[in-house]
């Protein structure tokens, strides 16, 4: 089974980005994290992050036919982007929505997600943690090719 983490705009930047909201660690921390727990589990990952949304579709088209899964953040394009809908919607693939935090305990802004209706789940307000649970969902919904 392969899955495919992506994560949006600014999440570059945890560890130095208000870590009262998003924590301390870094995305090199994450992904480390994630990477250990898909081994354990037999899943093999690709990491992509960027502040694009176009090369955030671009990654999204690339993944058909490859991946069995995909976790997403989509960061601040989560309340913006019919795009990154779209491109969750055309490749077809068990999706699910991953954030750091609460987005529907902030700003009214946030209380909107677009792709959230391509997703199979959503995971918000646990922290990291919320990518490894993310994984659970998709290890346990997902038949590898
Ligand atoms: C986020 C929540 C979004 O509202 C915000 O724009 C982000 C990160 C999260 O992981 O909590 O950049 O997706």
């Amino acid at each position: 089974m392969k899955i495919l983490v992506i994560n949006g705009p600014n999440l570059n930047m945890l560890g130095i980005r208000e870590p009262e909201i998003y924590g301390k660690g870094t995305l090199e921390d994450l992904v480390k994290m994630i990477k250990e727990k898909a081994n354990s589990m037999g899943i093999e990952c690709d990491f992509f992050q960027s502040n694009h949304e176009g090369a955030i579709v671009d990654k999204i088209q690339e993944a058909f036919n490859k991946v069995d899964g995909i976790i997403i953040n989509p960061a601040a394009y989560t309340h913006t982007s019919v795009a990154i809908l779209d491109a969750v919607k055309s490749v077809g693939i068990p999706t699910v929505e991953v954030h750091i935090s609460d987005p529907d305990k902030r700003d009214e802004f946030r209380k909107i997600s677009f792709v959230r209706q391509a997703c199979i789940a959503t995971v918000k307000g646990k922290g990291f943690e919320g990518y490894l649970e993310a994984l659970d969902i998709l290890a346990k919904n997902v038949v590898s090719n």
